[in-house]
Order: structure tokens, then C-alpha cells, then sequence
């Protein structure tokens, strides 16, 4: 079990992350990218975009597909027309359920909080089962407030459900409640809490503008799906990919990136025929299961979950995950990295429409208090022509929705390593080392002279100053080379290039890989070749 503590300080120590205004106190779920973690999570949008977007051919059909398709990009705003929310469903159904502690006044979102309400004395206690929130106890406690605690040998009576119970006949509260069983105190009945952060647009200020920080970058796409069909002559199938910041006021955020408030999105709104789309489903499930894999997240530390019907979102007629196991998880558990979510046609028809049709898709009903449609749409045409069978159609939409900060969390958590590694003596040493895809790697190479003299530092710089053209290099001529090694093992810099005595005569340097720790010797004028030829590999 690798330790979320180690990865948290190394991240800090080393410069992948830092909390936001730390200074200050900080800020809960907003962190900012230090100067390693910059580059990590660029590369990883980076080739997310190359691989989904730039690089894809469209003449060709990719294994499993049905045909071959177009992808395009797109780059929108974050603050948007507000009616683009009422008719996303955002506006009235993107909220989550919190609970207010009565004592702690401490405040959850109800599905953290597992367990459940006893009556006790007549009043309503709650008693959970989370790990998590014991420390909550600790501070009811030390503060003498409020706080039950059930004890075997209690005589007082409490009521589950309509089972009463005495406790003195209970030989442990294990038996009433499961073996961690504790109570938090009084817990206020769930209520709804919308999670998009309001701000105004314009000088005024008033109600009449206010709008709202995008939660999520999809709504972009579906509003200029007719403007990227006209300037760009795509043909459905196609899909358009966005990578941006996505805002969302998390009740409690957590578990270092992964719940944050201010985060990145890599989304993809893939538009096909109503008869295709469930095969277009499967293939974009199976294709970025792939890339997750491809980009270094191991078998068993993955899976693929497919929604029962009652967890899908409002819009959702079908989703799968992508979860990894994060270290913070009990064993068994997952947390989600990416979503591939069949929408059918609810998009594109409430920003046509804003209305709603009970009988073919009963989630997009929102209706007024009069029965009438809630909110108008556009009343833009946003139905597609086919050219050659001259069908009229609202396409489908898949859409594969990846967290960037989740994904560079995932493989930042995958890349920790402690292992053996012999320092210069021979002597078998620890090692703290970031296994990071080389296409991840922040720093893809690091450029050492053996010694600051007889034209070491020299020949190393030349060759730095090569390779900076190319890639994210790094040049370190301090301290005994072995612990220049260890400083970029820590980094996950996937190679290292050591100028010696005999790069003077025969031209040749030694390249040291991070993962197998082999050192070979290649030619001065090969480097940046064999690097760029490793990194791609
Ligand atoms: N457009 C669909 C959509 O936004 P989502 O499942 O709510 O779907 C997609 O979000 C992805 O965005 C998630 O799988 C996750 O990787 C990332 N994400 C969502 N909320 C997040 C948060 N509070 N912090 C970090 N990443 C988040």
C-alpha cells in the first residue's frame, strides 16, 4: 500500500503542488502547480490533445470503431449566457445534498456521511461508520459538546428503524452497528445545495446579471455545435474536444486534488446517429480505458464501472467510469478518473428547445408550475443534415469526460516508488522514485558534467543547450553524481546523461535510465535523437 502522506510531502518538497494562498492559511480545494507539477499536468493535456485531437486521423477507422470520424477542437469561455445553465439542467438539478453537524457545525455532503439516525432521549442522533470523521468525534469530545456514545453496558433504550433496542442485552455496539461503529451527534436532515459558483457580469450587479462560473466545459461545445458545423464542414460522426478550468463549489473538498473547486477538464461531446450510438459508447469506453493504460495506470489499480440506472446523472442515459484505486481509498475502493456518458439527445434538444418531452426522454422534464416548459432554449435549428442520404436528425452524443487534476493525481500516485537502488560505493541505498511515463515526465532529461573541470562543464552544456530546444531539460553540475541521480529519480526525470573523462576523446557520454538503472553509452551527436525516440516509444 504506497502512503498518501509520503507522495503529499514529496509533492510539496519537490514542487508538483502547493496548497493555494498558503501563505495565508491556505484555501480547502484549490492548489496550485509548482514548477515540476506545471509540467506534468501541460504534458498530460498535451497528450490527451494529441492523441484525441491533433494527431487523430480521420481517414482511417481505429480498431473497434464503426467508421472513421473528424475530431476538432474548440476553446470557450467560463462565464457564459445564464440561460445556457436553466437549459443545461444545471441551474435547477446540479446540486449536491449537505448536512450540517448540530455541534461541530462542520458540514458534509450526505453520501461522505454513511450510517444512520437513531432516535435516542426523543431526540435524533447519527451514528456512522466513517473512518474519516472520527477526528470529528475527538474534537465533539474535547470540547464537551453533545456526543453519544454507544455503550454495551448502557441501559438506556435506542430505536432503529421501528426495532427498539436495549443496550445493556447488547454485548458490543458492533452487533447494532458493525464493528467501527461511533457517533458523530445531531446531524441536520440532508438539503440540496447547488454547486455552481455565482458571479455578475457588468458594472451593476444586480440579479438580472448574474451568471455563473462554467462547472463543466461540455456546455461550450453543444452551444457552438452549429457554428463548428458551418465553419469547419465536419460530418457526423465527429467530435469536438475542449481542455479547460471548471469550477464547482464542492461542499467538501478533499483527498488532496481530488476534489477540488477550481479544476481542469478534458471533454469530448462525440456526435453520431441516434442507431449508431451505442456502438460509438462502447468504442469510446474501450479507447480511453486504452490510453489510461498506454500512459502508465497498471491493470489492477483500474477498472471500468458501468452506472446502475439510479446513479446516472440528470442527462445520462448510460455511463461508464474509469476508476483508480487512490491510496486514500479503503482497499477495494475506487475513485472515478473519467466518465463516458451517452447523453442521446438532451443537450442539443434543450438548448433547440428548452423543453421537454416526458415521453421520449422523461430526465429532460422541467416543467413551470403553470406545466409549461421552464426555461425556452435558443430556438436555434440544432438538428444535423446528412448531405448524402439527406436525413434529418438531433445526433447523439458520447462524451468522455476526464478530469485533468485526477488524472495527474492518478499517475503521480502510480509513478510513487521506494526502491533499492546502489550508491556510488556499491552499498544497496533507498530510493524515492517517480515511475512517470516519459511522455509525462516533467523533465525529460537531465544533462550532468562528472566534474566542474577539464572541459566536463563545457561539453555538457553544449549538449544542454541542444536538447533544451527540444524538450524540458535540466543541467545540474552540483554535489557527488549520485545524488544528482537521486534528485531527478525523485522528479521522475526518465534519463540521465553524465559527461566523463572520455566524452573528451571519444565523443561519447553515459545515459542512465531512471526505471532499469542501466547506463549505456551513445554518441554526443545521437542524444537528442535517442531521447526523443525513448520519450516516444
Ligand atoms: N460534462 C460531464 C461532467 O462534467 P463529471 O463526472 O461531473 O462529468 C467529469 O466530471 C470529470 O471531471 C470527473 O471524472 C473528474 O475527473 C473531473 N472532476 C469533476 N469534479 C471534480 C472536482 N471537484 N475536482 C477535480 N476533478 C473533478
Amino acid at each position: 500500500m504506497k502512503s498518501m502522506d509520503a507522495l503529499v510531502s514529496l509533492c510539496k518538497r519537490r514542487g508538483f503542488l502547493f496548497q493555494s494562498s498558503e501563505i495565508y492559511g491556505g484555501v480547502q480545494g484549490l492548489w496550485d502547480y509548482g514548477p515540476l507539477g506545471v509540467e506534468l499536468k501541460r504534458n498530460l493535456k498535451d497528450a490527451w490533445w494529441q492523441d484525441m485531437i491533433s494527431g487523430h486521423n480521420e481517414l482511417a477507422t481505429p480498431a473497434g470503431a464503426p467508421s472513421p470520424f473528424e475530431m476538432v477542437g474548440l476553446d470557450c469561455t467560463i462565464l457564459m449566457h445564464p440561460q445556457v445553465w436553466k437549459c443545461s439542467g444545471h441551474y435547477d438539478l446540479f446540486h449536491d445534498y449537505m448536512v450540517d453537524c448540530r455541534e461541530s457545525k462542520k458540514r458534509y455532503r450526505h453520501d461522505q456521511v454513511r450510517g444512520r439516525f437513531v432516535e435516542y432521549k426523543d431526540q435524533k442522533i447519527f451514528v456512522t461508520t466513517l473512518a474519516e470523521i472520527e477526528q470529528e468525534i475527538d474534537e465533539i469530545r474535547r470540547r464537551s459538546l453533545k456526543f453519544f456514545k454507544l455503550r454495551p453496558k448502557n441501559a438506556d433504550d435506542i430505536t432503529i428503524g421501528d426495532e427498539s433496542i436495549t443496550l445493556d442485552k447488547v454485548d458490543s455496539h458492533d452487533d447494532v452497528l458493525g464493528p467501527d461503529a461511533k457517533t458523530l451527534g445531531t446531524l441536520t436532515e440532508p438539503r440540496e445545495f447547488n454547486l455552481m459558483f455565482k458571479t455578475t457580469l457588468g458594472a451593476l450587479g444586480g440579479e438580472d446579471d448574474t451568471t455563473f462560473l462554467r462547472p463543466e466545459t461540455a456546455q461550450g461545445i453543444f452551444v457552438n455545435f452549429k457554428n463548428v458545423l458551418d465553419s469547419s464542414r465536419v460530418r457526423v460522426p465527429f467530435g469536438i474536444g475542449q481542455v479547460g478550468k471548471s469550477f464547482r463549489n464542492e461542499i467538501t473538498p478533499r483527498n488532496f486534488t481530488f476534489r477540488s473547486r477550481e479544476f481542469e477538464q478534458m471533454e469530448i461531446e462525440f456526435f453520431c446517429h441516434p442507431d449508431q450510438s451505442q456502438d460509438w459508447y462502447r468504442y469510446w469506453r474501450d479507447r480511453r480505458m486504452a490510453w489510461y493504460t498506454e500512459m502508465g495506470l497498471s491493470g489492477e489499480s483500474l477498472i471500468m464501472r458501468e452506472h446502475e440506472q439510479s446513479e446516472l446523472a440528470h442527462y445520462s442515459v448510460g455511463t461508464a467510469d474509469i476508476e483508480y484505486a487512490f491510496p486514500f481509498l479503503p482497499e477495494g475502493e475506487y475513485g472515478e478518473l473519467e466518465g463516458i456518458a451517452h447523453r442521446g439527445d438532451f443537450d442539443l434538444r434543450s438548448h433547440m428547445e428548452g423543453k421537454l418531452d416526458p415521453a421520449t426522454n422523461p430526465m429532460t422534464v422541467q416543467l413551470g408550475e403553470d406545466g409549461k416548459p421552464k426555461y425556452r432554449g435558443s430556438g436555434k435549428d440544432l438538428t444535423y443534415r446528412d448531405d448524402i442520404s439527406n436525413e434529418k436528425f438531433t445526433p447523439h452524443v458520447i462524451e468522455p469526460s476526464a478530469g485533468a487534476d485526477r488524472a495527474a493525481l492518478a499517475f503521480l500516485c502510480e509513478a510513487y516508488t521506494e526502491d533499492e537502488a546502489p550508491d556510488e560505493k556499491g552499498n544497496l541505498q533507498t530510493r524515492t522514485v517517480m515511475k512517470l511515463h516519459p511522455r509525462l515526465a516533467p523533465i525529460k532529461a537531465a544533462v550532468f558534467p562528472l566534474v566542474k573541470k577539464d572541459g566536463m562543464p563545457e561539453i555538457a552544456q553544449e549538449i544542454y543547450a541542444g536538447l533544451k530546444q527540444h524538450f524540458n531539460v535540466f543541467y545540474d553540475a552540483k554535489g557527488a553524481v549520485g545524488r544528482r541521480y537521486r534528485r531527478q529519480d525523485e522528479a521522475g526525470t526518465p534519463y540521465c546523461i553524465t559527461v566523463d573523462g572520455d566524452s573528451l576523446t571519444d565523443k561519447t557520454v553515459t545515459i542512465r535510465d531512471r526505471d532499469s538503472l542501466e547506463q549505456t553509452r551513445i554518441k554526443i551527436d545521437d542524444v537528442v535523437d535517442v531521447i526523443r525516440s525513448r520519450i516516444l516509444q
